[in-house]
């Protein structure tokens, strides 16, 4: 996919006059964070509205600063009592971090923000964007700002049709906010562009009718606004096979194993698994089992884990012998399927043993 030729001077003269005019009468001017608007403030809000809306946000803040009002008091608290005025924001590494750059700040930097982006990225928890949103907002100084919303913005723009998180995206979207961003008016710049991703140019139903940049959204004249920004690609897991054994014996009991702690399913159990059926040929062989097939033959089922895909396949037997009743140091037991189970049951197992005892 071809990139969008950078706008010219005349397209960012009025793009910028358009939104600049847009955000002065529709944006958001009464932000709780914008009053005043320290360094301070900017950065606890920015983290703060790094995973989290701008409602459930508010009463936080304001708990926040009256507890902690500067970075000294932040620096001195202790890290519980930070977690627990973060309780039910989530994402709680951004309070460690949070926490973390205060001390240092109060240790290197007499307590003030940074006002180099460099300086800034140092800090725990401060990205480009933050770094960025810290400068322009914070300090008045250029500083430019790329977070979800002003990609979702800027893709629309400019029509980029591939999915933003991409890394040669993002260096084509950081460009393009750098080639927007007003120096001389940054702050005004980054509230705007978060405003018109916010209240106008929001994921589904985005509000065209009333975007100062209508006219010059290539996604709005191709039709395009409810493609763009495009979802994050499927990541292509690895797929593993597995038999499951399912066992029983003259009784209609089903021998189940428990894994061990290490592995997959770690002390859960399930019925005896394999990569392949000689795998499971062999295993029978060694313990002198001798089986034959059995009803019910049962559906291979499909389980994803967060690194791989699993297809399981149930192998249904039947024990000729009698069996005995405890096997393997308790690792392996006969299970009377009727019966709760001798501990837990990862749930594709739980759905096979469902499927076994209905059929
Ligand atoms: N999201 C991130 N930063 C924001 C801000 N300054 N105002 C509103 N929403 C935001």
């Amino acid at each position: 996919m071809n990139f969008p030729d950078p706008p010219d001077n005349a397209l960012v003269a009025r793009l910028q006059h358009s939104l600049l005019a847009w955000h002065a009468q529709h944006g958001r001017h009464d932000l709780p964070w914008q009053h005043p608007a320290t360094p301070y403030r900017v950065w606890v809000s920015e983290i703060m509205l790094q995973q989290t809306q701008v409602q459930t946000v508010i009463p936080y803040f304001a708990r926040f600063m009256e507890r902690f009002p500067d970075v000294p008091t932040l620096a001195r608290a202790s890290r519980d009592e930070v977690l627990a005025l973060w309780s039910g924001l989530g994402y709680y590494a951004r309070a460690r971090n949070l926490h973390a750059a205060a001390r240092r700040l109060l240790e290197q930097h007499e307590g003030e923000l940074p006002t180099a982006q460099a300086e800034l990225e140092a800090l725990p928890g401060i990205g480009r964007s933050t770094a960025g949103a810290i400068r322009a907002l914070g300090h008045g100084l250029p500083g430019v700002i790329l977070d979800g919303n002003v990609r979702r913005v800027l893709a629309r723009l400019f029509a980029i049709r591939e999915w933003t998180g991409r890394g040669r995206i993002q260096r084509q979207l950081w460009t393009l906010a750098e080639t927007l961003t007003p120096p001389e008016q940054a702050g005004t710049w980054a509230q705007a562009m978060m405003d018109l991703g916010a209240t106008l140019c929001r994921r589904s139903q985005p509000r065209c009718p009333a975007c100062p940049w209508q006219q010059d959204c290539v996604a709005h004249a191709q039709g395009l606004t409810d493609q763009i920004p495009a979802p994050r690609p499927k990541r292509q897991v690895p797929e593993r096979r597995a038999l499951f054994l399912l066992l029983a014996d003259d009784q209609g009991h089903l021998l189940l194993e428990r894994q061990p702690e290490a592995g997959l399913w770690g002390g859960l159990w399930t019925p005896p698994r394999f990569d392949s059926l000689d795998a499971l040929e062999q295993w029978l062989a060694e313990r002198g089992l001798a089986t034959e097939p059995a009803e019910p033959v049962l559906e291979p089922f499909a389980h994803r884990f967060t690194h791989f895909l699993l297809h399981g396949e149930p192998v249904t037997r039947r024990l000729q012998s009698p069996a005995n009743t405890v096997m393997e140091d308790n690792r392996l037991l006969w299970y009377n399927t009727g019966q709760q189970p001798p501990g837990g049951l990862p749930a594709p197992v739980q759905r096979l043993l469902e499927a076994y005892r209905r059929t």
